[in-house]
């Protein structure tokens, strides 16, 4: 499959070709948040509150959103988020994932429930891999995720703290998809709806490696996705502490960086402990309902250690526009979730090389019509803040053009 046979123009086209392609309860689990879904929902309307105002006369012909990341450049300010199932959208969908990350010249972050194995990952799509990772009650089995992460060549280690437990997600329990997965009439029929989805991914599997499991978990924890213990919880610790981070520094020599970090404090205290970048992140609105949005406390965490820390921000964000407006107010590059994940399960490799291609040409013309060449150019001086609270607290007000309506009132 082409590109152009995708028909795709936008991220949300991607998406609707992935529900059509995809059982519906795989892709409530992908497209969903939880509860009442009011931080899903908040993820994308707390874009609205900013508005870009442009230069004019700017000569922007050879504008470049080229990204340097803990020195290494990067052909686009993005950075494919981590997302335990990619494996099940498509097959193998991790490599898929990677693949594209490493022809549009960008880092691909591999989740710890991934399908694919990360040894694989790294031999069979290369490019710059980041591991992602979720600390365990036993520790030392985490640790040995990070041995083999080491070993297969990761350059950075993500390491999620929003995750303590896992969301309340109703739908997925009305829908039949839980971890341990349990065949019932209606999962089977929804997708025995989606042929090309049952032979392409899963008859697949099934015909070759058997049912799909989490090809990362040691040993000890490994099983296929029908048995039990599974579910991501009982093997998920809530006794997370500043000390797991110290001891994953200690070990881990390469970039270490938290995922999952709403407040300036706790992101003081990451670099503090030896992070080199934070990810501030609400899980694209799949864990703590009514939580805020990670570019509604952005600034104040680009203040809070923005000078000594790489910050990316995630949650939300589905256009080119809204990643110039997360780099506007300080990130040094975004994570993207779904919209690489509704290209995966939409058409595997060239699904998500569509959605990459998407944000490349729309973050290319928005710097133009901004008048911007460089992604150093951009800052709050390219916004109007129809709020106060998303304007940079350290920001001199007569430095900003912005004027936000209580100071205009
Ligand atoms: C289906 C799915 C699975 C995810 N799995 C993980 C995971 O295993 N580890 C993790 O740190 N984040 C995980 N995330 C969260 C993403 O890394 C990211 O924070 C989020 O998707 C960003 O929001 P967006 O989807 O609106 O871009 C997952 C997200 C989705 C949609």
């Amino acid at each position: 499959m082409s590109n152009k046979d995708l028909n795709a123009y936008n991220i949300f086209d991607l998406r609707d070709i992935a529900l059509k392609r995809v059982p519906r309860g795989l892709f409530e689990f992908m497209d969903r948040g939880t509860e009442e879904e009011v931080s899903l929902n908040n993820n994308r309307a707390v874009f609205d509150r900013l508005r870009f105002r442009p230069r004019t006369f700017v000569d922007v012909s050879k504008r470049t959103q080229e990204t340097t990341l803990f020195g290494v450049k990067h052909k686009m300010p993005l950075v494919i988020a981590p997302t335990g199932t990619a494996g099940l959208m498509w097959y193998e969908g991790e490599l898929a994932l990677a693949r594209a990350a490493r022809a549009a010249g960008i880092p691909f972050t591999l989740a710890t429930g991934s399908i694919t194995a990360m040894e694989r990952v790294a031999d069979e799509a290369g490019g710059e891999l980041w591991f992602q990772l979720y600390m365990w009650p036993d520790r030392s089995l985490s640790h040995e995720l990070v041995n083999r992460a080491k070993a297969a060549g990761y350059k950075a280690l993500v390491v999620t703290v929003d995750g303590v437990s896992s969301g309340n997600r109703e739908y997925n329990i009305r829908n039949g998809f839980t971890i341990p997965f349990t065949f019932s009439v209606g999962n089977v029929f929804d997708m025995m709806i989606h042929p090309r989805w049952l032979l392409g991914t899963m008859m697949r599997y099934l015909v070759t490696t058997g049912m799909p499991m989490y090809a990362n978990y040691p040993a000890a924890a490994k099983a296929k996705m029908t048995k039990g213990p599974m579910g991501r919880s009982s093997l998920r610790t809530d006794s997370i502490s500043w000390d797991d981070l110290d001891a994953l520094r200690k070990i881990w020599p390469h970039k270490l960086i938290v995922k999952g970090v709403l407040d300036a404090q706790d992101a003081a205290m990451a670099v503090d402990h030896g992070a080199d970048g934070v990810d501030v992140s609400n899980h694209g609105g799949r864990n703590l309902d009514g939580i805020v949005s990670p570019i509604e406390v952005l600034p104040e965490i680009v203040d809070a250690v923005g000078k000594r820390a790489t910050i990316f921000m995630d949650s939300g964000i589905r256009r080119g526009s809204d990643v110039v407006k997360a780099l506007a107010l300080g990130a040094n590059a975004v994570m993207v979730g779904r919209s690489t994940l509704y290209g995966v399960a939409a058409g595997g490799e060239a699904g998500a090389a569509r959605a990459l291609e998407i944000y490349r040409d729309e973050i290319h013309r928005n710097m133009a019509l901004l008048g911007c060449n460089t992604i150093g150019e951009l800052g709050p001086q390219c916004l109007q803040f129809v709020d106060s609270q998303l304007r940079p607290p350290s920001l001199p007000r007569k430095a900003l053009r912005a004027v936000d309506s209580k100071a205009a009132g």
